[in-house]
């Protein structure tokens, strides 16, 4: 009895091996493990040089990653009429949802993206290209995750509805309510909030275009948490407008939503904030894992083809968790009961402004 059980370990350890290293070789040369994924290497190639500048992570790499989760998140767990997730609706159905009000500024990225999904409509639906110029603007940005990439999503059938996007001067109450509708609970929230390491507003406040939401916008890395949570004071622009918070003093420029302000701080959800400092191995983990899920609402996708190893491997990150120079750890607002945020230093030196990321 006993000695049988090495074997039949052995086999079923050979057999997940053989699983793992099933791949093509693709008419170009390159491996992957589905011969149906060989097309996207010319397609990725083409978005790199010709909608992110070179495979930058900028502005059209961030606005790729907001599209994705605009489509995604039109999904209820109850109400199948709320949408059908990531269904490519967003840009099938524009005329209708681009009109909703937390859609705001999505115009412009779907207009960037048209050329490209327009040209590639023969090879790849709305939904499966949006969600693969996330993950592959998302890989331009040093300290990124590797985000998965399923190919297979049927054409979207009906638009969703409004209301299914949060909005930033909505209720903690709200938000997570929304989320939860989704299927995301708190946690899974602010771990997909680190997508606003990467990010900028155009539409909170019109005169300060491209106010980012960290002192680094260009890099995948936990400054998001830790600069959301310190004590405000000053306003980019013409603020306070509304879903606006102030942003700390010596962060000028830096633009900070209210819903960011709010999660940073609520008993329900500082906890999974502070874990995020300067934790960036387990951010990258949870970021990725949750845009997984997000990617797949609506979607059948473990009937779908997995190409994530056609998504370009990301750079490592570049500088160290820090507290901004001016700030001291006693400026972060919100406690974790028993669990004090790990201690940070603040840079030497004086207070930099924080410059708007280009268009
Ligand atoms: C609490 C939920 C959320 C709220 C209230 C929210 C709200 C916003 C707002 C108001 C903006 C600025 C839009 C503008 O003025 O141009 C923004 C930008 C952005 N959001 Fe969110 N967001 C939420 C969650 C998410 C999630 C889950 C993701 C992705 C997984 C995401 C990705 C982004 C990105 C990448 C940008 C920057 C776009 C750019 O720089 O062009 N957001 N978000
Ligand atoms: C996309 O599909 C068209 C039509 O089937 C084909 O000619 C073209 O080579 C495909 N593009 C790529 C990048 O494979």
């Amino acid at each position: 009895m006993y000695a049988k059980s090495p074997i039949v370990v052995l086999t079923l350890a050979s057999l997940a091996s053989a699983a793992l290293v099933r791949h093509v070789i693709c008419p170009n040369g390159k491996m992957t493990a589905n011969a149906a994924c060989c097309p996207l290497f010319d397609i990725i190639d083409d978005l790199q040089q010709n909608l992110f500048d070179g495979g930058q992570c900028g502005e059209d790499a961030h606005s790729a990653l907001r599209l994705s989760f605009h489509d995604a998140i039109g999904y209820s767990l109850y109400d199948p009429t709320a949408g059908g997730g990531a269904d490519g609706s967003i840009y099938t159905f524009a005329e209708t949802e681009t009109n909703y009000p937390a859609n705001d500024g999505i115009d412009d990225v779907i207009a960037r993206q048209k050329p490209f999904i327009d040209g590639y409509q023969n090879n790849l639906t709305a939904g499966d290209f949006i969600q693969l110029a996330a993950a592959v603007g998302v890989s331009n940005c040093q300290g990124a995750p590797r985000l998965a990439f399923k190919l297979g999503r049927p054409k979207a059938r009906f638009p969703a509805k409004d209301g299914t996007v949060p909005e930033p001067f909505q209720s903690v109450t709200t938000i997570l309510d929304r989320f939860s509708d989704a299927g995301f609970d708190k946690g899974a929230v602010i771990a997909l909030l680190a997508s606003h390491t990467i990010a900028a507003a155009d539409k909170i406040d019109i005169t300060v275009p491209g106010a980012p939401f960290d002192s680094t916008p260009y890099s995948f890395d936990s400054q998001f948490y830790i600069e959301t949570s310190l004590r405000g004071g000053t306003y980019p622009g013409t603020g306070p407008n509304r879903g606006e918070a102030s942003a700390p003093w010596n962060l000028q420029g830096e633009m900070r939503l209210q819903s960011d302000f709010l999660l940073a701080r609520d008993s329900r959800t500082v906890c999974y904030w502070q874990s995020y400092f300067g934790e960036e191995d387990r951010m990258r983990y949870d970021f990725k894992s949750q845009m997984a899920r997000l990617a797949c609402l609506g979607q059948d996708c473990h009937n779908m083809i997995d190409c994530s190893d056609v998504i370009p491997e990301p750079k490592p990150p570049a500088g160290k968790p820090h507290l901004p120079a001016g700030s001291l750890p006693s400026d972060v607002e919100g406690t974790c009961p028993g669990t004090p945020p790990i201690p940070l230093t603040p840079d030497p030196g004086s207070p930099t402004s924080v410059p708007p990321v280009p268009p």
